[in-house]
């Protein structure tokens, strides 16, 4: 099995001291901070932008992976770019128009996010059709599957969605590509060897993480697979 990354996710930090949040996770073990952008628009909640990204930054040497839950995502890369993110991905819902539309969409921003020499990724939401999705990976480094509807932490997670990442995993085989599978939503230790079983090998989890006193140890178990 690929090496396993686990990338918290600060939605379920304490904002008011969140410099210290990002050091605590880097020392003990996470791989990756994920970092959760909403507009208030493409999904209820506001969280934090650009700004937020870039004093993260100065607190971490970890990779920092940006989750675009905003409409016209096309219009805050370079920001987010420029602040310091390292992955970024963005919803295909988000985009306008029908499904052919959007996947044209998509791959005009997939080629901008790497032409700053970043990973790009595509968020797809439980609801979406995967299928709809596949021709997308190839212009892909990663594929974001939505384990929960994007806007929200703590919810429960959707097993469905395991079957999307292993139709994802097999895609990927057949066309020989190198898209990693990433997964966000509900991501507990009771569910987690069934997702690394499907495929997932970059885990997102906020509250499973940041409910407990011992980080070291609770990464340590979600990449383990128990
Ligand atoms: C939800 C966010 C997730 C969220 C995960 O819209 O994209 O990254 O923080 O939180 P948990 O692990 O609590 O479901
Ligand atoms: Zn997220």
């Amino acid at each position: 099995m690929s090496k396993i990354a686990i990338a918290p996710s600060i939605l379920a930090a304490d904002f008011a001291k969140i410099g210290e949040e990002v050091q605590a996770l880097e020392t003990a073990g996470a791989d990756i901070i994920h970092f959760d952008v909403m507009d208030g628009n493409f999904v209820e909640k506001i969280t934090f932008g650009s700004q937020m990204l870039q004093a993260v930054q100065a607190n971490t040497n970890l990779p920092l992976d940006v989750h675009l839950m905003v409409t016209n995502p096309q219009n805050k890369i370079k920001d987010f770019v420029n602040a310091g993110a390292n992955f970024i991905s963005f919803h295909i819902e988000a985009l306008q128009g029908n499904m052919k539309n959007k996947l044209e969409q998509a791959i005009v921003i997939l080629q901008e996010i790497q032409s700053y020499g970043i990973e790009a990724g595509i968020a797809v939401n439980p609801k979406t059709d995967i299928a709809d999705i596949l021709p997308l990976l190839l212009y892909c480094n990663f594929i974001l599957i939505m384990s929960v509807q994007a806007g929200l932490g703590g919810q429960s997670f959707i097993e469905s969605t395991l079957q999307k990442a292993e139709k994802v995993k097999e895609y990927i085989v057949k066309n020989n590509l190198h898209v990693v599978i990433e997964m966000d939503g509900g991501i507990t230790l009771e569910n987690v060897h069934t997702v690394q079983q499907a495929g997932v090998t970059r885990i997102v989890a906020g509250s499973t993480i940041f409910k407990v006193k011992d980080r070291a140890k609770i990464i340590q178990d979600l990449r383990n697979g128990m």
